[in-house]
């Protein structure tokens, strides 16, 4: 009985996926086809959009700080920014944008992107990893069970855990650093830092997560000791950010590959649409389908309250607002990321209706 549900679950996964794979390529060939893509809008238009996002929904209340992170539960609620970063390095910004807080998840994408450079191979994330989007929550054990990649793909704790197993490293220390090196030159060179309150109470409550590592180690998809991987994907996910820098992250994958304010190329132009198309399926877990349906845009969240998202070849929009959903995504960073998209007319397949 159990196998027959299992089975047809993922056959009704499969078919799901199929076709959004297929109604995504139509949808891209009909929106070349028909429409232009919107022209980069100009620096004063920029600078008035994030204007324009902050004041409309600094007021919004919904959501709730996460807290299985007990520190998190700490971070001032009120914290709201938005920030445009172009793929030339200019970046126009409204409210808290200088305010520090844990990358989360965000930084799933760009260790993935370090993998994807480290091996020089386009399929690593696909044979090691998975590429296909769970429909389930980020720390999904369930995911494990059913899906014969195991870790299914780089955006959720699975597939994260397992990519920093993948970094390749000498020890501990050198994973560490090469994954920190990283975050930091997709952020300009800014020096990024381990807020050591987030690593602490983080690693000291990771059940799920050395779970999940200790599940992929024995199912032969984790390439590391399971607990080097768990303490230095804990470290990745507590390194502080702003939402400046997040959005220069996220201009360097609008850019091609290269960081606007380093010029220094830090993924293969040919590896970027992959990574995009990974942040539009799966960036936000089991509200990717509702995200890519109404903002058409690939981004990536975290638990934190940040989410950058990705104008290829124009700018990206970040935002931070603690409080999250039940899917672990910050409320006020959606809203403000999707009014920006829709006011702009970027999304990848025609303007989005608000
Ligand atoms: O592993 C965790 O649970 C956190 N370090 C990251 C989860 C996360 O950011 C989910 N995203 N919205």
């Amino acid at each position: 009985m159990i196998v027959d549900g299992v089975t047809m679950g993922r056959f009704r996964a499969a078919l799901l996926i199929g076709s959004t794979i297929g109604l995504t390529a139509c949808a891209a060939a009909f929106a070349r086809d028909t429409q232009p893509p919107a022209a980069m809008p100009g620096a004063d238009r920029l600078s008035t959009i994030v204007s324009e996002a902050h004041i409309r929904f600094k007021d919004v209340k919904d959501g709730a700080n996460a807290d299985y992170i007990p520190i998190l539960a700490t971070v001032p609620s009120e914290l709201f920014a938005v920030v445009i970063a172009t793929r030339d390095g200019k970046i126009y910004s409204a409210g808290d944008a200088d305010y520090r807080y844990s990358i989360q998840s965000v930084s799933k994408p760009f260790t993935a992107a370090l993998v994807m450079q480290q091996y020089g191979d386009p399929d690593i994330l696909k044979d090691k990893i998975g590429i296909e989007p769970t429909g389930l929550p980020f720390n999904s054990k369930l995911a494990l069970e059913i899906y014969d990649t195991r870790s299914v793909n780089p955006l959720v704790n699975a597939g994260a855990i397992a990519s920093v197993s993948l970094v390749k490293a000498r020890d501990e220390e050198e994973r560490w650093q090469m994954v920190l090196a990283n975050l930091q030159a997709f952020a300009g060179g800014a020096k990024l830092s381990l807020l050591d309150e987030v690593y602490k109470s983080e690693y000291e409550t990771a059940w799920s997560n050395r779970g999940i590592a200790n599940l992929l180690f024995n199912y032969e998809r984790l390439y590391s000791d399971p607990e080097e991987a768990l303490r230095v994907y804990t470290q990745q996910c507590s390194v502080g950010i702003n939402t400046r820098e997040l959005a220069l992250m996220g201009a360097t994958l609008a850019n091609g590959g290269v960081n606007p304010a380093t010029g220094k190329r830090l993924l293969d132009e040919s590896s970027v649409p992959e990574l995009l198309a990974l942040m539009l399926t799966a960036g936000f877990y089991d509200e990717s389908g509702e995200w890519a349906y109404s903002a058409g845009l690939p981004a990536k969240t975290g638990v934190g309250g940040g989410i950058v998202a990705i104008v290829p070849g124009q700018f990206a929009i970040a935002s931070f607002s603690p409080r999250v959903n039940t899917a672990g995504n910050s409320v006020r960073a959606m809203l403000a990321i999707r009014f920006i998209a829709g006011e702009l007319g970027v999304g990848l397949f025609g303007p989005n209706p608000e």
